[in-house]
């Protein structure tokens, strides 16, 4: 049988001496949140958790219930370890801190709690992400703050997502490469069935919103026109599709099957900064994708490189492929000389 995530996670912690045993709670408390949120999802109609609340998160999209559901299982799984010193949450528009009644440790954690969430009442697959950072040397004699979370996802010490979808699966880094593990529901543990996930240089598939096309700007357009012309416009092969409106699906195939993500900035007035947020979705997803071997920039720069200047910022997206992401930088390099 294999390994459980209790077993992978203290073999981590003895014979690599990659991890602490906080990070080792802390992993697993993420992984039993996501199965309850897992089981909530999959009551759907039944559980009455569908659909949408009158309310608005903070930045401005109508909030699912289940989105407000998963946070608050979210928050109150992870909010009694004494690892963390505070929490962050896509639909929380302040920090999280431990409350008083906790011991506090040295971690800070930030998730989306259902990415893709347009998803959920139509039954395709959504997700959860989360990213992990220490927080500064000085934290143990004060509150944390806002700026504490302000780091660039070079300094995450681990990041993961669930994705509920056929299977409930659960994809981790702590910085050594990429591990997915299997929900065993007659045995109620996750089991280690993607031992370091790689994700393949090459590829021929991509995904993007394609319906945005006349917003963007030209390094996609000229990208995504030479896919369409595939082996008529002079790439090697022709290019297949696929785009699911859920990121943690589309990063889920990459890493399984490879291709290249794009959600880019682009002219509509929302969009200017990109779609996706750097903190909860960018980061992790581009921590994922470099250490199973793909490549993660905005257009101009590594993802992980960005200086974050305010928790809930957005940024443009383009992850996958090392070599797909290599040729967009260079059209990205082009333009910037062009100009
Ligand atoms: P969320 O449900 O957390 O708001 O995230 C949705 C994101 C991401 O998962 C997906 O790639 C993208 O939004 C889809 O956006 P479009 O509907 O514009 O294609
Ligand atoms: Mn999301
Ligand atoms: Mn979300």
């Amino acid at each position: 049988m294999q390994n459980s995530l209790t077993q992978f996670l203290i073999e981590q912690q003895r014979s690599e001496q990659l991890i602490e045993p906080e990070l080792r709670l802390l992993v697993e408390l993420v992984a039993r949140a996501c199965k309850r949120i897992g089981h909530v999802i999959s009551k759907g109609a039944l559980g009455d958790v569908l659909g949408s609340l009158e309310s608005e998160n903070v930045q401005g999209e109508v909030q699912k219930k289940l989105d407000v559901i998963a946070n608050e299982i979210f928050l109150e799984a992870n909010e009694w370890g004494g690892h963390l010193a505070a929490l962050a949450s896509e639909e929380m528009e302040t920090i999280h801190p431990v409350p008083n009644r906790y011991p506090k440790g040295e971690y800070l954690i930030l998730f989306d709690p259902i990415d893709g969430s347009s998803n959920v009442d139509v039954n395709l697959s959504v997700g959860t992400i989360f990213s992990v950072l220490k927080a500064p040397d000085d934290i143990s004699g004060r509150d944390a703050s806002e700026a504490d979370f302000l780091q660039p996802g070079n300094r995450q010490v681990a990041a993961g997502y669930a994705i509920y979808g056929p299977q409930t699966q659960l994809v981790i880094t702590l910085g050594r490469g990429v591990f997915g593990f299997t929900l065993d529901r007659e045995m109620g543990s996750w089991r280690l069935t993607h031992p370091d996930m790689r994700v393949p240089t090459k590829t021929t598939e991509y995904a993007i919103n394609a319906s945005n096309a006349r917003h963007w700007d030209e390094p996609v357009r000229q990208y995504i026109e030479d896919c369409l012309a595939g082996t008529d416009g002079g790439r090697e092969s022709d290019f297949n599709m696929r785009w699911t409106a859920s990121m943690v699906a589309d990063v889920h195939r990459i890493l399984t099957r490879g291709g290249v993500f794009l959600y880019p900035s682009d002219s509509r007035p929302s969009v200017t900064e990109g779609k996706l947020r750097l903190l909860y979705e960018a980061n992790p997803m581009a921590m994922l994708i470099e250490q199973a071997g793909g490549g993660a920039i905005t257009g101009d720069q590594r993802i992980l490189d960005v200086q974050p200047i305010g928790l809930h910022q957005r940024v443009s997206v383009i992850l996958g492929s090392a070599d797909e992401v290599s040729r967009i930088s260079k059209l990205y390099e082009a333009a910037r000389i062009d100009l």
